[in-house]
């Protein structure tokens, strides 16, 4: 605890010393990597950081706002947020295939992200969230991974930064949440699950439309709520709803109805090679199965996926 104080004052008088009165640029996703790296360099340098966030909005309900909330009221910097749904949509338009999706958004992301910068922000120094377990997974090949993650932004040629700056490049994830909460960010964020980079891209399954984006994010946001009121949330490693997009009957007073068919999907885990499914309380899955279908639209069945990671893996694409 108080070693994390120490590296909170020597981290800051190094990037100011660092830094001088030159600008930083950072990309932010609000995850925890790099959104503890954003308010270390807050303090050190306040506006004369800035911090880019790509809203693709493939994320969770509100979760942008909340994000660009954070950062605006609570951390002194130069925020931007670039909407761009749209954009991201119509690239994933008549898609399906899982590492199809990724690599185009992970390719729009770039794009968007870059010209960002490469118009407003070219000079002065680069920032990243890089913690020391990344340093040691890149080192890695990439043999072993099933899917391709999307974390390490590279830079590209023609943009060239004074350097890069890797605050928490020596830190472990629990140092880092440390370091979150005396930094003052809030304990919801901190304390984030895992999200993946194209986010609700891989968690509707097939292709995505807005449409399908707005009920997966209605369901899920019942669902974070339900495990949030009955404490369980804090006891999963993950949870999250699917949309596989599945039709199924379904009685609704007198009439038939044929809609979507929503999985949540829960596990418990050390390390996310392995995993367990989660042995959620039926009562608590019986409320949020009936929530979803009263309250989402266009949802008329909800399953429990009762896979372990292996065979199964957490996100279902
Ligand atoms: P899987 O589905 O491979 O997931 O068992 C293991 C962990 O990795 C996350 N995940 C991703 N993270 N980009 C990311 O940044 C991705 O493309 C991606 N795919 C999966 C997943 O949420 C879980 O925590």
């Amino acid at each position: 605890e108080w070693q994390m104080d120490s590296f909170i004052d020597s981290t800051v008088a190094k990037l100011k010393e660092q830094i001088g009165d030159k600008g930083v640029v950072l990309g932010l996703s609000g995850g925890v990597d790099s959104s503890v790296a954003a308010a270390l360099l807050s303090k050190a340098v306040g506006k004369q950081l800035t911090c880019v966030f790509v809203d693709q909005g493939l994320m969770r309900k509100d979760e942008g706002d909340f994000v660009e909330q954070t950062f605006t009221k609570l951390f002194d910097m130069n925020f931007v947020r670039i909407n761009c749904q749209e954009e991201f949509l119509s690239k994933l338009k008549g898609v399906s295939e899982p590492e199809a999706k990724r690599k185009i958004i992970g390719t729009e992301f770039y794009n968007v992200f870059w010209n960002k910068i490469r118009e407003n922000y070219g000079s002065g120094y680069f920032a990243q969230g890089t913690i020391y377990p990344d340093r040691i997974e890149s080192g890695k090949g990439d043999a072993a991974k099933i899917k391709t993650h999307h974390n390490q932004v590279e830079v590209p040629q023609d943009i060239t930064f004074e350097g890069i700056i890797e605050p928490l490049q020596d830190l472990f994830k629990d140092e880092v949440r440390v370091v979150g909460e005396k930094l003052g960010l809030p304990h919801e964020l901190v304390w984030r699950q895992p999200f993946p980079g194209p986010g609700l891209g891989v968690r509707v399954i097939g292709e995505v439309t807005a449409d399908k984006v707005k009920i997966l994010q209605e369901a899920d946001a019942i669902l974070r709520e339900e495990m949030d009121k009955c404490g369980y949330a804090s006891q999963m490693s993950q949870f999250f709803a699917v949309l596989p997009g599945v039709k199924t009957v379904g009685v609704m007073g007198d009439s038939r109805t044929y809609d979507e068919l929503v999985a949540i999907r829960a596990v418990t885990t050390d390390d996310f090679m392995t995993a367990d499914w989660a042995k959620i309380p039926y009562d608590i899955l019986g409320r949020v199965s009936s929530r979803i279908i009263n309250e989402v639209e266009h949802v008329n069945r909800v399953v429990y996926d009762i896979t372990s990671k292996p065979p199964g893996t957490v996100e279902w694409e």
